[in-house]
């Protein structure tokens, strides 16, 4: 039977069973076939949904606004000088001011800690539209697309090339959560947080599969699924831009480097990619390539989030 969702914030994909995983993805299923069909599925009529971004968005931005819309809700968007937020009033009293007008807060941040301060003191669901930390809700839609891709996840082997960032600790959280090997490949210093690492590693034992730290990314895209990647520079370090592409420039998925990897692998990144850093045109607009249907599945994921916790 599926349990309730309702009120639940989504801060991290750790914090969810993996029976809640698969709720996401068949609500996430059905959403999707209803709207190509057009049947209508206002399942938040007259709900409102706050947006806070204090970094930049094209993905997260649009889908969530488009998504609320399509469930019968509001989306209010804040941008980094809206609010009184961080200026004048702190989290505390910012989340419990919010929860008295809102039915939920979508919010994108630099400090995790202050989305997760924002579900301790509100009232309301909190979903995490990506921190310096994590990004759940892009890995849920990654997860959906391996998903519809390959019609099944358990077993299946995600090479992740590059920065040990937020993208990096998510598909940590998510594909040991649901049993498929994740190899990363980062160079030194770039590595994923260690906690992290070893809470996937405790995920995968629970379900018999594998994740490993390493440095080679010809070693990782061996016999790979999926090859993933992602800026090497992330939102806030555009001052290292320089200095990182020096430590990064081993680690660019191009057609030498995907030689490895399994014929049908797919190749994806959450986007926006720096094309010609970290993956080359030839990568992104292959046919092994579903950086779109991950794009669109934000949507359909997102709604289905949105419908479960609201
Ligand atoms: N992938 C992603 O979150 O994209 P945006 O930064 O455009 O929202
Ligand atoms: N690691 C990137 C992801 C963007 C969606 C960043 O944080 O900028």
């Amino acid at each position: 039977m599926a349990v309730s969702m309702k009120g639940k914030s989504l801060l991290s994909i750790n914090d969810l069973t993996i029976e809640e995983v698969y709720q996401i993805f068949d609500l996430s299923k059905t959403l999707k076939e209803k709207h190509y069909t057009g049947e209508p599925h206002r399942l938040l009529e007259g709900k409102t949904l706050g947006m806070i971004f204090t970094k930049p968005s094209t993905r997260t931005r649009v889908s969530f606004q488009v998504g609320i819309y399509h469930l019968g809700g509001t989306g209010l968007y804040f941008g980094p000088t809206d609010l009184q937020l961080g200026k004048s009033e702190n989290i505390s009293d910012t989340a419990k001011v919010l929860s008295r007008y809102l039915d939920g807060i979508m919010i994108r941040t630099f400090s995790h800690q202050d989305v997760v301060d924002l579900a301790k003191y509100g009232t309301i669901p909190v979903i995490n539209g990506l921190t310096d930390l994590l990004h759940p809700c892009q890995v849920l839609a990654d997860l959906f697309t391996i998903l519809e891709k390959k019609r099944v996840l358990k077993g299946l082997k995600l090479a992740y090339i590059g920065d040990g960032n937020n993208m990096a600790h998510s598909l940590l959280h998510g594909c040991s959560k649901v049993g498929m090997d994740v190899v990363i490949a980062s160079p030194s210093g770039y590595t994923p947080d260690k906690t992290i690492v070893e809470n996937a590693q405790k995920n995968a034992a629970y379900m018999g599969s594998k994740v490993e730290i390493i440095s080679d990314p010809v070693a990782a895209v061996k016999d790979a699924d999926i090859v993933y990647t992602d800026v090497w520079a992330s939102m806030g370090q555009e001052s290292e831009a320089q200095e990182r592409r020096k430590h990064f420039i081993q680690y660019q998925i191009n057609p030498e480097l995907v030689k490895g990897a399994k014929d049908d692998y797919l190749f994806m990144h959450c986007l926006p990619a720096h094309r010609g850093d970290e993956v080359v045109d030839e990568i992104a607009d292959s046919g092994n390539s579903v950086i779109f249907d991950e794009a669109e599945n934000r949507l359909h994921v997102q709604k289905a989030i949105m419908a479960l916790v609201m």
